[in-house]
């Protein structure tokens, strides 16, 4: 009897287990342009980085004076970021959480700011994870929600990937009443990959918790 190998699901944690488990950095290890472009006139508090990977937004904000939780459902994505985080010498102002955005409890944490880049859950499922996020804002705090704008670049992908991409607005009916939306928009932004230089969109949602 043949045994057919199925690839692992790229939306369950071996998949980004898999990736992460090689030799190579995946992802460049700079911080995230809209992370930058929104925190850096913030004071520093306690934030909390969900789909973290291999931790350069973490560092990035731990190098700033924030307090970081780093979050990730890949055990060797955190692995990584905690080796990059011992590298860039702020393990002293992080922490590491193993969770699963699709089934995130704040667990009566709360946090200044909780950002998130990038994470996809599939088939439209970041409007209930930007409301389990959003229970771990503090009162005057900043939720950040930031993907991949729906593009041409990304039709090749199969229909549960392309429902992973979402619009600011589209994450709207997430967002619980005491929060007020302060940025609902797609930013562009050019990108190099693969020796090819293109353009896509950031879909930005930041909003802030009522005190
Ligand atoms: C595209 S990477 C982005 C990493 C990082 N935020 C950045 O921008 O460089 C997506 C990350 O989200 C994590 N991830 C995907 N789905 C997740 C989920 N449901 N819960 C927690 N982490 C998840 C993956 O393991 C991966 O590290």
């Amino acid at each position: 009897m043949s045994v057919r190998h199925e690839a692992p699901d790229m939306f369950e944690p071996p998949s980004w287990d898999e990736r992460y488990s090689g030799e190579e950095q995946i992802w460049s290890g700079n911080p995230n342009a809209q992370l930058v472009a929104e925190v850096s006139g913030l004071p520093p508090g306690t934030a909390l980085d969900v789909g973290c990977g291999e931790g350069g937004d973490v560092i990035w904000l731990a190098a700033r004076g924030w307090t970081v939780t780093g979050a990730d459902f890949s055990a060797n994505g955190l692995a990584r970021a905690a080796h990059h985080a011992e590298q860039a010498g702020v393990t002293g102002r992080v922490s590491w959480w193993t969770v699963d955005a699709r089934a995130f409890s704040a667990d009566g944490r709360s946090f200044d700011l909780v950002t998130t880049h990038f994470l996809h859950p599939p088939d439209g499922g970041m409007v209930d994870v930007t409301r389990r996020l959003s229970e771990a804002v503090a009162p005057g705090g900043h939720l950040l929600v930031v993907g991949h704008a729906p593009s041409e670049r990304f039709t090749h992908r199969s229909a549960r990937h392309r429902r992973a991409m979402f619009r600011a607005e589209d994450l709207l009916p997430g967002l619980p009443e005491d929060f007020e939306p302060l940025v609902v928009e797609q930013r562009p932004r050019t990108v190099s990959r693969g020796g090819e230089t293109f353009e896509i969109e950031d879909a930005t949602l930041l909003a802030r918790r009522r005190r």
